[in-house]
């Protein structure tokens, strides 16, 4: 196991099997990894752990790898299938926890919450109250845009249901039950991005949605929209996106996620008011993480015990070999 997780599924995981713990709080260097993977059956990773042929070239007994993530593009499944390695995720018990962070973002980007923290703490707070102090725009019967209407995207756009809003989103699957459940409306991306007053980002990474907000897509926003993306760091360019912001081309962004995790602290983003800041936490609630830790323990005893994982990513390993009963 690359770190501690939750004591829910640590606890199964403690009890049914032989079990090494990186017990430190930052993740093992890719070396260590590579070392202990030498003598192991199975692999419980996390995002920040990248996964790929070298640590599977140097795991000879290697069978699953079980993320706690619903994301697992650190890891490289096509080399996983090829050698016949299972791999599981963590999805749906995040779901709602994820939904409840873009809107803690987007509340937070449109309303200034961050900024006017700063204000009070920092002492600027010199007039009571002005009818021009901090102003941003209103949420409620605004405009919100889902790009990417999966699980994530479509419990964002349920929640935009309650502040009144129209609901468009993008996605490249027909989605025609967030039509009829919420009355949202399929657009194509430009039309999305035009539209909106808010465009949550809520597609997994993958070679197709690599710098998915460019400069170009950007530009095409409102000057008074905003951007929120908990999704994966490099499906917006941050360069781009630091352009926008700087020059006032979009009004402000949410965001959970970067290019490179930890983002590095002279990163221009964070010279910058309008943007509103987090280090990858929208999962992070006890209750989810202790879901999620138990999901990566059910998918470990049910792959030991001869079963399907619950949670396999890529079933063309079914067809390889069976799983092997331990
Ligand atoms: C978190 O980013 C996840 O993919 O679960």
């Amino acid at each position: 196991m690359t770190r501690e997780i939750p004591e829910r599924g640590l606890q199964i995981i403690k009890d049914r099997f032989d079990a090494e713990i990186w017990s430190e709080y930052a993740p093992p260097p890719k070396h260590v990894i590579i070392e202990k993977a030498a003598n192991v059956d199975a692999l419980a990773s996390l995002l920040s752990d990248k996964i790929d042929a070298e640590v599977f070239d140097a795991a000879p007994n290697l069978k699953i790898v079980a993320q706690l993530a619903v994301g697992y593009d650190n890891i490289d499944v096509k080399e996983a299938t090829k050698r016949g390695i299972y791999v599981t995720n963590t999805p749906g018990v995040l779901t709602e926890t994820t939904a409840d962070f873009a809107w803690a973002l987007l509340m937070a980007t449109a309303r200034r919450v961050t900024e006017a923290d700063n204000y009070v703490r920092s002492g600027k707070w010199k007039v009571g109250w002005h009818p021009s102090m901090l102003l941003g725009r209103d949420v409620y019967g605004a405009t919100i845009g889902i790009v990417g209407a999966g699980r994530i995207g479509a419990a964002v756009a349920r929640r935009a249901k309650g502040f009144n809003m129209k609901i468009l989103f993008y996605d490249v699957v027909p989605r025609p039950e967030l039509e009829q459940e919420l009355g949202a409306e399929s657009v194509d991306l430009e039309t999305l991005l035009q539209e909106s007053d808010f465009v949550c980002v809520h597609v997994p990474l993958l070679k197709a949605t690599r710098h998915l907000m460019n400069e170009e897509r950007l530009s095409l926003m409102k000057r008074t929209a905003y951007l929120i993306n908990n999704s994966r760091g490099p499906v917006v360019d941050e360069k781009a996106l630091y352009n926008a912001l700087k020059k006032g081309r979009i009004a402000g962004a949410g965001i959970d996620v970067f290019e490179q995790e930890p983002t590095p602290a002279d990163n221009p983003l964070l010279t910058l008011d309008n943007i509103v800041v987090a280090p990858h936490i929208s999962s992070a609630s006890h209750e989810t993480r202790s879901k999620m830790a138990k999901m990566v323990s059910d998918n470990l005893v049910a792959f030991f015990e001869g079963r399907r994982p619950p949670n396999l990513v890529n079933p063309e390993v079914l067809k390889m070999k069976p799983p092997s009963k331990h």
